[in-house]
């Protein structure tokens, strides 16, 4: 597995990533902010040279987001997501960072464990947040960010 920056050339494997894995993929526009806004990045992880899985990140002063993290089906359960997050957290360090945000559907008990074997914290959730019946759940790092 390799982690390195997104660029403009990986625009493309991070749409499909997107339309792959997740019911409201993000735009073309959100992708290319991510590698172009300078309070921005995206991290992807290959494996064998193809691009397996993302993350995307914005941050302001000393609090970050994540704004998406996915992984292609075939390359699950592999370490991937946790290693994203691991290099994100060791990165956001080195830009002052002192807290990780990012909401996940309250269904989604894949990423709701990989977040909580990651360090995050639950603090809140919003009703309806995904649509009706459909809640967020809020989770933060902080303190213990790498
Ligand atoms: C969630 C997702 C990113 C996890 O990627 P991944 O590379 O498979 O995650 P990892 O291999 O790093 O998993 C690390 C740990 O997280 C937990 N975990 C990850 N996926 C899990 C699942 N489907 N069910 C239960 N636990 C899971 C496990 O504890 C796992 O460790 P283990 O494999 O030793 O048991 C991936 O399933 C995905 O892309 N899902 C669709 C997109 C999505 O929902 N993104 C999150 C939006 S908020």
């Amino acid at each position: 597995m390799n982690i390195r920056y997104a660029t403009e050339q990986d625009t493309e494997d991070i749409l499909k990533l997107e339309a792959e894995c997740m019911p409201h993929p993000w735009s073309r526009d959100d992708i290319e902010a991510l590698i172009t806004d300078e309070r921005k990045f995206a991290l992807l992880a290959e494996e064998d040279g193809m691009t397996a899985g993302y993350i995307g990140i914005s941050y302001v002063l000393d609090e970050a987001e994540v704004g998406n993290i996915c992984v292609s089906a075939d390359h699950r359960r592999r370490g991937l997501a946790s290693a994203l997050i691991d290099r994100t957290s060791e990165i956001l360090k080195g830009l002052g960072v002192v807290r990780i945000f990012l909401e996940v559907e309250s269904d989604n008990a894949g990423a709701i464990a990989l977040y909580e074997r990651c360090g995050f914290i639950r603090y809140s959730e919003r009703k309806d947040y995904y649509g009706t019946g459909r809640d967020a759940l809020l989770y933060r790092l902080e303190g213990d960010i790498q």
